[in-house]
């Protein structure tokens, strides 16, 4: 990539945000290399948690996890590589870092408002304002089951339940006011009166008649992210949240078309365009050389696609059990199965299966891949590979263009793997003037550049809107 003059762009001083996004369940975390350590030892989130830190990231973040995930009722055994509580893990790195957040994956569909808003407060005064909330609605019925609300609700009700999941937590959050309690041994009472909210809210999915039990934090209350790609989904951003963990983040032009489609969708509730950062997921290769990082990227390709990896993805797209097959082998004979499959037990529907596999077919025949290689080749693809300076003038490009805030990384290896970003890319991003060198804040809220909670904020745009 040619470098562009940096102020001849739509956002000339664009900064861009890094997170850490610590998988635990997936196939994309190499674990069969002779470096990678455990994926449940604390020493590993720690270790994460910290570097990210050293490169003065934005937020460590927990996806969330409440079942293995299956397919056909088998378990994919690298999600026996587990999950850990996210509000629990997060409560022990609060103690071991100062600066970044701690974003905690919680869904709305089998949680309830009074008891996980509070959790999160507690989080966010332990950690003295550090704490963001990563809204789901979880998209799948095999963890529903063991639940009693949750597994039936369909699509359009769970974010119904989570809309007004998010109105009752954030009335919790705002019950106490600033200043609520006494500040000096001297004063006539603990509480201020007037200044605790009893919140009383009757409505379709949640009943609520309480005093909330915390103060607010030093940011106000958790930062509010959201991950879900449906309109439903981007609507719901829209309206409530401070951050998208989107999966909009590999290619420009879709960065962008995506981040356009947000600020259309702001701009339709009454909010800023710059109200909102995108940090979509993404994993980032780095070699000393253009060849070398691609050198590295087929190796790391090959580790994470494993033959079970391979004939699993593979199965998803035929809709059939190939686990016996030979993954180093040519691709299966059959025609794919046109299953009637909604994705509520794991397999995502393929729009078209058959013409997915004729293209396999075509391009495993003109270069001799096997079905691994086809896999690695022509399934799921993610993440930037190049050298530092490379790297940096195409996140540049992305940021002052408006298609990203930043990303939220996936490291392909654990521990260790974001050593090479913090060392070798961060300083790259800062001499392009387009990274901190110091954190500007003490809250996530700051760090992420957001002006306060976002119902102080719409209420105060409104205001000055007249
Ligand atoms: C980038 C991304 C990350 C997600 N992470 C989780 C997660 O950790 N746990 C979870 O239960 N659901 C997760 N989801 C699922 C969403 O909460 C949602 O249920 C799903 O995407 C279906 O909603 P949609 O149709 O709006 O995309 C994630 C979705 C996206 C796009």
């Amino acid at each position: 990539m040619t470098r562009t003059d940096p102020l001849d762009v739509p956002r000339p001083h664009a900064q861009l945000h890094f997170g850490v996004f610590f998988q635990g369940v997936n196939h994309w975390t190499v674990w069969s290399a002779p470096d990678s350590g455990s994926q449940i030892d604390p020493a590993s989130f720690r270790k994460v948690a910290q570097t990210a830190e050293r490169g003065l990231f934005d937020a460590f973040f927990l996806g969330e996890g409440l079942r293995l995930r299956e397919v056909d009722g088998r378990i994919h055994d690298l999600d026996v590589a587990g999950r850990p509580d996210a509000l629990t893990q997060l409560s022990a790195l609060a103690a071991v870092t100062r600066r970044i957040g701690l974003v905690s994956t919680s869904n709305s569909t089998f949680n309830e408002p009074a008891d996980l808003a509070r959790r999160l407060s507690g989080l966010d005064l332990l950690s003295e304002g550090r704490a963001g909330w990563n809204v789901v609605t979880t998209d799948n019925a095999w963890t529903g089951a063991n639940f009693r609300r949750g597994g039936y609700l369909d699509h359009a009700d769970r974010y119904r339940r989570a809309e007004e999941f998010l109105t009752v937590a954030r009335a919790l959050w705002d019950g106490w006011e600033d200043g609520a309690t006494a500040d000096s041994a001297g004063a006539r009472h603990w509480s201020v009166p007037g200044a605790l909210h009893r919140v009383r809210h009757r409505g379709p999915q949640f009943d609520v008649d309480l005093a909330p039990t915390l103060p607010r934090s030093a940011q106000g209350h958790p930062v509010i992210f959201q991950a879900g790609d449906s309109g439903e989904g981007r609507d719901f951003a829209a309206r409530n949240a401070d951050v998208i963990f989107s999966a909009h983040g590999n290619d420009f032009d879709d960065a962008l078309a995506f981040a356009e489609d947000i600020r259309t969708r702001l701009r339709a509730v009454g909010r800023p365009d710059d109200d909102l950062r995108i940090l979509p997921g993404t994993e980032i290769i780095i070699g000393a050389t253009e060849e070398e990082a691609q050198e590295k990227k087929r190796w790391i390709r090959f580790q994470q696609v494993t033959p079970a990896t391979a004939l699993g993805i593979a199965g998803l797209l035929w809709g059939i059990d190939l686990s016996d097959r030979d993954a180093d082998g040519p691709l299966p004979e059959e025609d794919p199965v046109v299953a009637e499959n909604d994705g509520s037990f794991g397999a995502r529907r393929i729009a078209d299966p058959r013409t997915v596999v004729a293209e396999w077919r075509a391009k495993a025949e003109t270069h001799g891949w096997s079905l691994r290689e086809t896999v690695i080749a022509l399934g799921p693809q993610r993440g930037h590979v190049g050298t530092p300076s490379g790297l940096a003038d195409k996140f540049a490009h992305f940021v002052r263009h408006g298609a990203v805030d930043g990303f939220n990384v996936t490291p392909f290896l654990v521990p260790d793997g974001l050593d090479d970003i913090v060392d070798l890319l961060v300083p790259e991003l800062q001499e392009r003037g387009i990274y901190r060198t110091e954190y500007t804040g003490t809250t996530l809220r700051e760090n992420l550049g957001l002006r306060g909670p976002l119902t102080h904020r719409t209420a105060r745009d409104r205001r000055q809107a007249g």
